[in-house]
């Protein structure tokens, strides 16, 4: 089944969006890396890489079907935080957005019918609950760890060995 132009599109720019969202987590893991949070920095890097795969499940999908994924321009956004609790609230905050893009897709598979991609929706929508629960739960151990140092430390060995 040919995909409708309009879900084409929107499956394109989903490519590009998931490949901006590994830039603000690769970004993210310097900031971390600079605040001497090696164990939060790795776990922003395979972030990073995950969404990587991300992007490769969407253009693997196209192909499949018959389609040549075309990235779009990246625009790396510029990420700036100074604490390790702000860096995980911008990775919730980019997340949010990135879950409202997937659901906007969903819509747009009902819209037009689009059964094939069902799978892959559905298995996106699934993913980006999980990814909003894990770090909200992160940043809720951050909060009651507050500004003790050795708290944070420990937060940053857990997340290092993840
Ligand atoms: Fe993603």
């Amino acid at each position: 089944m040919t995909i409708h132009e309009e879900f084409q599109q929107a499956l394109n720019e989903q490519i590009t969006a998931e490949l901006e969202a590994s830039l603000v987590y690769l970004q993210l893991s310097y900031a971390l890396d600079d605040l001497g949070l090696v164990g939060m920095r790795d776990w922003m890097k395979n972030q990073s890489e995950e969404e990587q795969v991300h992007a490769a499940k969407f253009s693997q999908h196209l192909l499949n079907r018959d389609v040549l994924p075309q990235i779009g321009n990246i625009s790396a956004p510029i990420v700036k935080v100074e604490s390790a609790l702000e860096a995980f609230e911008a990775a919730l905050n980019h997340e949010k957005m990135i879950s409202e893009r997937i659901r906007r897709l969903a819509e747009l598979q009902i819209t037009h019918k689009d059964y094939d991609s069902r799978p892959l929706i559905d298995t996106f929508l699934a993913e980006q609950v999980e990814e909003e629960a894990t770090i909200d739960e992160i940043l809720d151990r951050i909060k009651i760890v507050g500004n003790s140092g050795s708290g944070i430390l420990r937060i940053d060995g857990e997340l290092g060995a993840r």
